[in-house]
């Protein structure tokens, strides 16, 4: 297989490329796009290019730690030192070049002592020299760093890698960019999910959300509640285990990657019923025989979520929780007899429900030392519950208006209308990604400040072991750009060779991805 396509790379750098397909001329052989060379994705912020290369023997070659150091830089340089060799054997090599010095040392120059922990406003800017230099202040940026100087490496038929002369100076557009896997619809390995983080770093992604429960399953397995996924999960080894959680965070940060949980709540919650039925709603009249969203009226059921979440908040060290809060419907709630006698009791109405809800869990999540986010409609239907400062809206839906009135109010914002990646259309459907701006909305420049990022949801309903990487490779990639790279740079056209190449990056690294481009070699 090596030789097959060894024998095509060698092909696509000889072929020029011409397609004329609407003037029903001929097609010549060769892919339909002809990938770049060395390019970075995502586009860096500012780079220097020259047409003068180098080159680095993979079996030749050492990183060195010029300046600070720590556990997760050492790490690193294992991991990229692999990412290295395995490129050196790559299936996608480029013909030899003859004119070049040899590279046989990278610099890397971590200025100041290492954080543990990614966080919201981690610093991930960094500076890259073509011939062998790595520089950053956090070590977040020296990750980031380290991924685009091994995407300067190209494999070539002489068995060395080629790179370019150039300089680098790189941060991210927004601080947010994020994935967000549903893991309740359809179980995910956590196999898969360390390879979807994997995948996440080559594209420089910095937050998994994992949106880890939903009416149809509950897999992790609590040890204060073991019968939420003993009773809750499709099958109990279709579950995850602390251990797995733990493994899960731990690969994440070592990438800087933050992990943001999600137990969505008080809807999306019929598989807790299936051994808590005393913490539901039973409708009642139209709905009779259902079972509502959490009650809000007992006080068994915060004391219950108290209970859950402390365990919960000994997993994720991260700052934030994703509180859920999407699309409940309150029309179970005022079917209960208890809960209207309750309202009586109290001189309270319908109207107060989500608001007994909201005002109790949130401040009980904020006292566990918890910054939230919630999905919109948390927000934009409770216009009245003041929310804890630091708190961020997940945008889905009617983003313009959602995006106006949110940071007219003064509340960040992350963009996920149009980045579901579960809806898929055949072709380069990532271009439709790619075009999605967050930004793109009547609003005033202090409103845009609130705009802190995005997120690509991964929605399981079509999703599961088989086609997780593939429906999300790399289809992200072209949202990860969008949320990195200078606007003003930002073209479909541009970004389409660079994005042939990256596509063949990720392979070549184990990552199950999909064609980006049509015909082609991967
Ligand atoms: C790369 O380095 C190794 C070890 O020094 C050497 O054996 C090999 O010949 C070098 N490869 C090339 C292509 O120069
Ligand atoms: C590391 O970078 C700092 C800041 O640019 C510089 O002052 C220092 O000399 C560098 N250290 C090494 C060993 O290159
Ligand atoms: C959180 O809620 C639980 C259960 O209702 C309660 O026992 C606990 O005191 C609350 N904690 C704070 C700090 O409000
Ligand atoms: C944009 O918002 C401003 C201020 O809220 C408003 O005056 C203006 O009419 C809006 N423009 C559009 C095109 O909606
Ligand atoms: C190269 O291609 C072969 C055959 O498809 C595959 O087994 C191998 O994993 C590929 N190697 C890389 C580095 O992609």
């Amino acid at each position: 297989m090596r030789n097959f396509y060894s024998i095509f790379s060698f092909l696509i750098f000889i072929t020029e490329f011409k397609i004329s397909q609407s003037d029903g001329g001929y097609l010549t052989f060769g892919p339909q796009f002809r990938a770049t060379v060395g390019e970075v994705w995502p586009k860096p912020y500012r780079q220097v290019k020259s047409d003068k290369f180098y080159a680095v023997n993979s079996s030749d070659f050492q990183f060195v730690a010029v300046n600070k150091n720590c556990a997760l830089l050492r790490a690193a340089l294992t991991r990229y030192s692999k990412i290295i060799a395995a490129t050196a054997n790559g299936n996608f090599s480029t013909p030899a070049t003859t004119n070049f010095a040899i590279i046989r040392k990278f610099r890397v120059n971590l200025t100041q002592s290492c954080e543990s922990l990614p966080h919201l406003d981690m610093d991930e800017s960094y500076y890259v020299r073509g011939d062998g230099v790595v520089r950053a202040d956090s070590i977040w940026g020296i990750l980031r760093g380290l991924e685009t100087f091994v995407q300067l490496l190209v494999p070539m038929s002489n068995g060395l890698l080629l790179t370019r002369r150039t300089e680098i100076y790189d941060q991210p557009r927004f601080k947010y960019r994020g994935l967000m896997l549903d893991s309740a619809r359809h179980f995910v390995s956590k196999a898969k999910i360390l390879q979807l983080i994997e995948g996440m770093a080559y594209n420089k992604l910095n937050v998994f959300h994992w949106h880890m429960t939903d009416d149809s399953a509950f897999p992790y397995v609590s040890s204060v509640f073991p019968e939420l996924s003993a009773k809750g999960a499709y099958r109990p080894e279709l579950t995850y285990s602390k251990a797995d959680v733990l493994e899960v965070v731990k690969f994440a940060r070592m990438r800087g990657v933050r992990v943001v949980p999600e137990f969505d709540t008080p809807a999306h919650t019929a598989s807790w019923g299936a051994s808590h039925p005393e913490i539901m709603t039973k409708c009642a009249g139209k709905f009779e025989g259902q079972i509502g969203p959490l009650n809000p009226t007992k006080e068994s059921t915060f004391d219950f979520l108290y209970k859950l979440f402390s365990e919960i908040k000994t997993l994720f060290p991260d700052k934030y929780l994703h509180l859920g809060v999407d699309e409940v419907d309150s029309a179970c709630w005022e079917s209960n007899a208890d809960i209207q006698d309750y309202l009586k009791a109290h001189g309270l109405d319908n109207g107060d429900l989500p608001y007994r809800y909201l005002e109790r869990y949130s401040a009980n999540i904020s006292a566990m030392g918890w910054l939230q986010m919630v999905w919109q409609e948390a927000m934009i239907e409770n216009s009245y519950m003041e929310w804890p400062k630091g708190t961020i809206a997940q945008v889905w839906f009617d983003y313009k208006k959602t995006m106006a009135t949110l940071t007219k109010k003064g509340h960040d914002v992350i963009m996920s209308d149009g980045w579901y990646l579960y809806v898929l259309d055949t072709g380069a459907d990532w271009e439709k990604l790619y075009n999605v701006e967050p930004t793109d909305f009547n609003g005033s420049k202090a409103q845009m400040a609130h705009v802190i990022g995005g997120e690509a949801c991964l929605w399981s309903e079509w999703i599961n072991e088989h086609n997780v990487l593939s429906t999300t490779f790399p289809r992200v990639s072209a949202i990860a750009e969008r949320l990195w790279s200078p606007v003003e740079e930002l073209s479909v056209d541009e970004a389409r060779l660079r994005l042939e190449e990256h596509n063949c990056r990720l392979m070549a690294r184990g990552i199950e991805a999909r064609p980006a481009n049509g015909f082609g070699l991967c």
